[in-house]
């Protein structure tokens, strides 16, 4: 039978250890802060911040909440952003995505401080990743490769299949277990033979899109299986992008649906936030 990585276990594991960091970094006199700008009121945006202010609130991290209205104009999410760039006492910024339609998402994100953008996303962080540079990385990704680590996968020398392509996923995954000496293919939609890659692969990192679609005769025996996917199925319950009751006996590890990759995410945000503050006081990305 497969092992059920746990990501509920492993994120309250990084959550404390970030509490102790950012206890030891007070009692030196410093505090660590997150600026989370909302534009708009989207239901799952309200969700997914609500969670990031409580993880904040659980670790010690104070939170600087903006709410903007959905007519928000991109000249005055920007001015916020400067302003916030400027505050020595702001360490982290994140603007939920998606953005209103009137704003241009890369504007935004390419006017935060790279030492700042603890959500990974700046084409600085970006660029620092892929020639394995100090910056911050997307929190998804490095999720999981801390669940695959804390779980005893080895990833050295493995076949890993990235099924997906985003700026936010995929591609740093693909970086990710590159650097971490993974033989890495990343397949996409346009991808032949799907099948046939996948059944190679030893770790198989699902972020399609499409809710069940990798079913066991994707799968080789023996595989560890990521799945990043949450969707609702027809009976309104949770499920992921992997067909979990299929492909868990073929394999030898797997993240279930809910609780496996996505309280990852947000246990790294709050990492990436403490570590804000060694990169701000190096003071440039270059390490
Ligand atoms: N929207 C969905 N996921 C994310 C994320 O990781 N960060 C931000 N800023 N917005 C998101």
């Amino acid at each position: 039978m497969a092992q059920i990585i746990d990501g509920r276990k492993i994120s309250a594991q990084i959550k404390d250890e970030v509490k102790e960091q950012v206890a030891a970094l007070r009692r030196q006199g410093r505090e660590v802060a997150l600026a989370v700008i909302q534009v708009g009121q989207d239901p799952a945006s309200t969700v997914y911040v609500g969670n990031k202010k409580k993880a904040c609130e659980y670790v010690g991290i104070r939170s600087l909440s903006y709410e903007l209205p959905q007519e928000t104009t991109q000249d005055e999410l920007l001015a916020l952003i400067d302003g916030l760039n400027e505050r020595a006492d702001v360490n982290g910024i994140l603007v939920q995505l998606p953005l209103p339609g009137q704003i241009d998402e890369s504007a935004v994100i390419g006017r935060i401080s790279p030492l700042k953008d603890v959500d990974g996303f700046h084409p600085a962080n970006v660029g620092a990743l892929c020639i394995g540079r100090p910056g911050f990385v997307s929190c998804t990704p490095a999720g999981i490769i801390q669940l695959l680590k804390r779980s005893g996968v080895e990833i050295e020398g493995k076949e890993c299949l990235v099924i997906g392509r985003s700026n936010i996923v995929g591609k740093p995954m693909a970086l990710l277990l590159l650097r971490e000496n993974g033989t890495v293919t990343v397949a996409h939609s346009r991808t032949r033979n799907l099948k046939e890659i996948a059944s190679r692969a030893d770790i198989l990192v699902a972020a399609v899109g499409r809710p069940r679609m990798i079913t066991a005769d994707y799968v080789k025996e023996g595989a560890v299986v990521i799945d990043v996917g949450i969707h609702r199925n027809e009976g309104g319950k949770l499920c992921g992008d992997v067909d979990f009751d299929s492909v868990s006996p073929r394999c030898s590890a797997i993240t279930p649906v809910p609780g496996g990759v996505g309280p990852m995410t947000i246990a790294m945000l709050m990492k990436n936030c403490v570590e804000s503050v060694a990169l701000q006081d190096a003071g440039s990305l270059r390490g």
